[in-house]
């Protein structure tokens, strides 16, 4: 599937990625490493924060309590933020489009 990633300097990359990852996995394999995901998907750290495209958000299943958790305290969550550790990766969502949220 491809993903469309809008690093923070606000360039828009394509890239053609293998699914059954995590939108987290996939961005990481992509080669963008500005995205730390420091607990490697422990759902601990909050550094995979990314904002997805509005035409995508719908499309996951809503966070659980412990990410719901991790956002409330991110200083940059706005209504389209999710962990991307927490997004599954496959065909469903190809073309789905996220942004790395800044640091806190
Ligand atoms: Fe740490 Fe997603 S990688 S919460």
């Amino acid at each position: 599937p491809k993903l469309i990633v809008v690093t923070r300097d606000g360039t828009e990359h394509e890239a053609e990625i293998a699914g059954g990852q995590s939108v987290m996995e996939a961005i990481r394999h992509a080669g963008f490493d500005e995205l730390q995901a420091v607990c490697g998907g422990g759902l601990s750290c909050a550094t995979c924060h990314v904002h997805v495209d509005e035409a995508y958000f719908g499309r996951f299943d809503a966070p659980n309590q412990d990410e719901a958790d991790l956002l409330e305290w991110s200083e940059n969550s706005t209504a389209c933020s999710r962990l991307s550790c927490q997004l599954p990766f496959s065909d469903a969502v190809s073309g789905l489009k996220v942004t790395i949220a800044s640091e806190d």
